[in-house]
Order: structure tokens, then sequence, then C-alpha cells
């Protein structure tokens, strides 16, 4: 078969073998990458129509204990001035999103110690109080299974853990020995069987990600049935050992943002901020090849630079209200439009 005609296999049935995702993804034209897209596109807006989501990220914390090799701010990294913001902080800045009208919280960390379960949990009633109407996010890296069950039963509606990829032979080249593929897979299952809407997903053009790769991550994505996808290209960091690996593949993210869509009709795929790094357009063309989520920064100003995954990260320096009314525009601008809801998975 044609790469088209698989392409209209995936729209119509939702799954594909092995050779068939092999063929998709290492023999497709930029003519086969659009019409996905444009596939991709229609299904998106049977489902969710012009709407897209918003959600507030407040990235508390870039202390880390991990040292994966493409992130900036792994342990190894004595270059990143770091920083904490406390429990009044995180909900201020949660308070001023609720008034710019985001209705969903995410709060993001390196793997940070100081934040004991009983803190997180502690953080996640009070949001809920004070914004019964909101969903929080959780992503905060690899837990337990009782620390997973604490924040959820504090309230924790949704967790973002991307499996970053589904090969274990390339797992071990992005992380150190410490660091184990099997537990991040486990973290996964757990995250699903405590009923959280829970995301996955990988970067994009990773250092040593092979087509097969690739291949692994869709079968995977494909059996897990993830409510939220997070895909976006990697970019480099030049403070890791990563810093001089090119960066990801800008039409190849576009291309996977499509093929999720088809793969998984309903799902939580944002534009991520990685994908307005490598272009300026990036996130209007990611919601135009069949995202339907953007994750706007509500960190205090102070501290954005400093939670420098990779370079030239953009939105570090401007405010919440800021990149509130920037994101609305560019929505606007393509035909879509902004709403003030959860917006939770269907
Ligand atoms: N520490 C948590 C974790 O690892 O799940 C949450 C924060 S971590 C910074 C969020 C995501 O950033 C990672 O899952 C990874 O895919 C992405 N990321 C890290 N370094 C990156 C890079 N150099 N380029 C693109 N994305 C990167
Ligand atoms: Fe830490 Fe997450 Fe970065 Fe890995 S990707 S170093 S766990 S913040
Ligand atoms: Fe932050 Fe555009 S979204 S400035």
């Amino acid at each position: 078969m044609e790469v088209k005609e698989l392409i209209n296999k995936l729209y119509k049935e939702h799954r594909l073998d092995r050779q068939e995702w092999t063929q998709v993804l290492s023999d497709f034209t930029e003519e086969d990458r659009i019409y996905a897209a444009g596939l991709a596109r229609e299904v998106a807006d049977s489902i969710y129509g012009k709407d897209i989501y918003i959600r507030g990220i407040v990235e508390f914390s870039n202390i880390c204990k991990q040292n994966c090799y493409y992130c900036g701010l792994r342990c190894g990294n004595s270059k990143l001035e770091r920083y904490r913001l406390t429990e009044q902080q995180i909900l201020e800045c949660c308070d001023s999103g609720y008034e710019y009208g985001f209705r969903t919280f995410v709060l993001q960390s390196g793997e940070d110690p100081y934040y004991t379960t009983e803190t997180i949990c502690s953080i996640v009633k009070c949001l809920k109080e004070r914004h019964p109407d909101c969903a929080v996010t959780l992503s905060l890296g690899e837990k337990t299974y009782e620390e997973y069950k604490a924040y959820r039963e504090a309230g924790a509606d949704r967790y973002l853990l991307r499996h970053e990829t589904a090969n274990e032979e390339h797992y071990g080249k992005l992380h150190p020995a410490e660091m184990s593929w099997k537990n991040r897979m486990e973290c996964l299952d757990n995250l699903k069987k405590l009923g959280y809407q829970t995301g996955c997903g990988v970067m994009i053009g990773s250092p040593e990600q092979t087509v097969e790769c690739l291949v692994d991550d869709m079968l995977y994505m494909q059996d897990f049935e993830p409510e939220m996808i997070g895909l976006g290209p990697f970019l480099p960091h030049s403070d890791t050992p990563f810093r001089d690996k090119p960066k990801g593949s800008y039409e190849m993210t576009l291309y996977m943002i499509s093929l999720c869509r088809l793969m998984l009709p309903t799902v939580l795929l944002p534009a991520t901020t990685a994908l307005g790094t490598i272009r300026p357009n990036g996130r209007e063309q990611g919601v135009l090849a069949g995202a339907n989520v953007i994750m706007p920064n509500l960190s205090p100003v102070q501290v954005r630079d400093k939670y420098m995954l990779y370079d030239n990260k953009i939105c570090t320096g401007d405010t919440s209200s800021e990149c509130r009314g920037c994101i609305e525009r560019r929505m606007k601008s393509i035909g879509y439009k902004v709403v003030i809801t959860r917006g939770d998975h269907i």
C-alpha cells in the first residue's frame, strides 16, 4: 500500500501494525504529511470544533535530582541558577491565572524532593478549594504508587509524564544507568490505574532516535490509549552532554501530531512550547496539524529564564497576561478560539 492509503486506513480504523507504521514513518513525502494534517484537522474539528483549550503552567521548581542527558535542569548542570516557589507563590500564580480565564493549572517541576507528598497534597487541596471549577494537572516526574494515590485523593485530575521513548535501548542512550525505562513505564500504568487523565509523549528527533523507536512509540500509545500526548522537537541545551546534537525536525513533529490525532481521535494534544521555539508560528501550525491544546506560562517572570530545558525557550521575558493575549491573537489568526473551560478529555 502507498503511504496515503495507510493514512486513510489509520483515519478509518485508528490502528496500524508494525510494518505499516514503519512505512508511514519512513516513506512519507511532504505531500503525505500535508494530507495527514488535513485529515487530522478534520477529525479534531469534528470533536472539538474550533475550540482551543488553554492550560496555565506554573514551573514551580527547577531543582532536579535526575540527570537526563537532554535537559537543562539536570542535576549535573552546575551553571543553572536554581529556584523554588513557595506554596503561597504557586497559589498566587494560579489565582491570577484564574482571572485570565484559565480553568486548568499545570504544576510542573524537576524531581525535587523538597516538596513532600504532604506539601503537594496541600497545594492541590488549596487550589481545589479556591477554584472548584478548575482541573489540576501535575507533572512532577516519577513517584511511587502511594504518592500518586495521595495526590489523586487530594484532588489532582491529570498527570503528565512523557514516556520519552518506548524503546528500552533508546531510553538507555538518553538517560544515565540509574534511571530505569521499566520504572517510567510502570509509573504510567499506575497513573492510569489511579484514574488520572494520563499524558505520555516524546521528543521528536532526540539523539539516536530511529524510525524503529518512533514505531515503538506509536504501537505503545495505540495500546496504552493516553488521554493526552505531549510531542515537541528535541532542542539542544548548551550546558548538557547533548549540546552539539542536532535539533529535531519541525516537519516530523507536525506529522507525528497528525498521526496521533488520527490514531486517538479524542486525545488532548498540545501544540507545545518547543514547537513554538523551533518556529515562530510553530504552535499555530501544530493546531492546523491536529493539536487542540496550548499551555501558556503562568510562572512569575523573575524565574522564567531559569526553567530552561533547552536553549532559546520562548516567553521567558513575557508576563502571564502577555502570553494569554498572545495565544488568543494567534489562535484567532488561524480561525480558532480560546475557550474558558476545564477542557477535559471526552
Ligand atoms: N521532571 C518532570 C519529568 O521529567 O517528567 C517534568 C518536567 S520535564 C522538564 C518535562 C519534559 O521536558 C520532559 O518530559 C522532556 O520530554 C522535555 N524536555 C526536557 N529537555 C528537553 C529538550 N532539550 N528539548 C525538548 N524537550 C525537552
Ligand atoms: Fe529532571 Fe525532568 Fe529534566 Fe529529567 S527531564 S532532568 S527528570 S526536569
Ligand atoms: Fe508567551 Fe506568545 S505565548 S509571548
